[in-house]
């Protein structure tokens, strides 16, 4: 058998702790499936003493991540620390300049820095690996990079992060609003330590934008992610939009389209009765739509120890075969600066309003939306013991600006009483 292969992790959250526990507990089937023994030989994290329920007792410690990374006994730098710059680039880019190879779950680090990294470790003939970063243990970095690798891919969209989807579902099943589940899943500590990462869209956010490289060949390009955030869906659209047969989800979407790459992650609705309209709670669902292939769905789950840290060894063991593949499927200096798509692929929208029930109340609406070029497929008025009657209407593909220009219309319509709300229909 070949010689070991030697790891230094860096950082020993709840995922470098899950990497230790199935290296200890697998060694033998790593070893028969690598080809060679994988072994660690130190670790670094801020808080020597802490207990983190692994024996650590046989690794060498590293106060400083970046020395970590420059020792001679490692081979494979597995970076656990997180965070977009700080000692987390300092120890990945050290690595990759002292020849180690890299492994990696931080998706914040890569969307911002991806393509500076990318070409680092290709100049230095190393591995860059992250499948951890995007959608914790779903194997989808290596299903687009290489097992897709034959296809033109038309669209790729998921569910990326666990905690709004919990929110989410949580809302609908329960019926409770979005304040009194946010503040249930802050308690139960399923929110990052900065929450807007995950409620603002923005953990979701790169790592759309690290399967959008992938997916099309371009730059990753995080700064042109359209972010919004699940803070405004309300219950009452998540009730009513269930009544019309949907789901909304906090949706990232990427496609390449003539106006330039599309990423777009927001809440959105979804047929009920899709793949992405079924997933529940924390879970995580990527689809990909290749030429060849057609529609692929991946599930499973999107974060925690051991789904993520087995995405960690995943690559480790592909280092120590000897895989080292380009960082984002093509080599980084071919990697194209795609102009960012400025306007929407037009998809049809959820329209809700409260409007004073007399006569003409509609057609006032009707018209302003007509006079936008928007189309009503659906519309339907519910039961009210009030003057106020709750319209919804779902219309037609619109491009978003007619959306845009249609709220505003009626907006400033006399029997308007409430702030409409739009929100885009996901065609799956
Ligand atoms: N906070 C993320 C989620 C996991 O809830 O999915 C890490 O990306």
């Amino acid at each position: 058998m070949k010689s070991p292969l030697r790891i230094g992790i860096a950082g020993l959250g709840t995922v470098g702790a899950g990497v230790i526990r199935i290296i200890q507990n697998n060694d033998d089937l790593i070893a028969r499936r690598a080809g060679r023994p994988v072994v660690i030989t130190a670790v670094s994290a801020r808080s020597r003493r802490k207990d983190r329920g692994v024996d650590l007792s046989a690794y060498d410690w590293e106060d400083d991540p970046v020395a970590l990374a420059r020792r001679e006994d490692v081979d494979v730098l597995v970076e656990l620390i997180g965070g977009e710059d700080g000692p987390a680039k300092a120890a990945v880019a050290a690595a990759l300049e002292a020849g180690k190879d890299v492994v990696t779950a931080n998706k914040a680090m890569l969307a911002i820095h991806g393509n500076e990294l990318a070409a680092l470790a290709e100049t230095a003939g190393r591995a860059l690996r992250f499948e951890a970063a995007v959608a914790g243990g779903i194997p989808v970095i290596k299903t687009l990079s290489e097992a897709l690798a034959g296809n033109r891919i038309e669209r790729v969209m998921g569910v990326m992060n666990g905690t709004c989807n919990y929110i989410l579902t949580r809302m609908e099943s329960e019926g409770r609003s979005y304040d009194e589940v946010f503040a249930e899943a802050k308690a139960l500590g399923y929110l990052e330590a900065d929450p807007r990462l995950d409620v603002g869209g923005i953990d979701a956010g790169h790592k759309l934008a690290l399967l959008a490289a992938i997916a099309f060949g371009t730059r990753v390009d995080f700064p042109s992610v359209v972010l919004e955030g699940i803070e405004r869906v309300s219950i009452t659209d998540i009730e009513l939009a269930r009544d019309l047969g949907y789901r909304i989800k906090l949706l990232g979407v990427a496609r390449m389209t003539g106006r330039g790459l599309e990423q777009r992650m927001q809440p959105c609705l979804v047929p009920a009765d899709s793949p992405i309209g079924r997933v529940e709670g924390a879970t995580n669902i990527v689809m990909i739509e290749g030429d060849a292939v057609g529609p692929i769905v991946l599930e499973g789950a999107g974060a925690g120890e051991g789904p993520t840290a087995s995405a960690v060894v995943g690559d480790i063991i592909d280092i120590a075969r000897g895989l080292r593949l380009p960082v984002f499927g093509q080599p980084a200096h071919t990697l194209e600066a795609a102009p960012p798509a400025r306007v929407a692929t037009p998809a049809p929208y959820y329209l809700r309003l409260l409007l004073e029930d007399r006569p003409g109340a509609l057609a006032k609406v009707a018209q302003a939306l007509g006079e936008a070029g928007v189309s009503i497929n659906r519309m339907r008025q519910y039961r009210h013991d009030t003057p106020a009657a709750p319209v919804l209407i779902v219309t037609h593909r619109a491009a978003e600006e007619a959306i845009h220009q249609a709220v505003a219309a009626i907006r400033e319509v006399d029997v308007n009483l409430d702030e409409p709300v739009a929100l885009r229909i996901e065609e799956i």
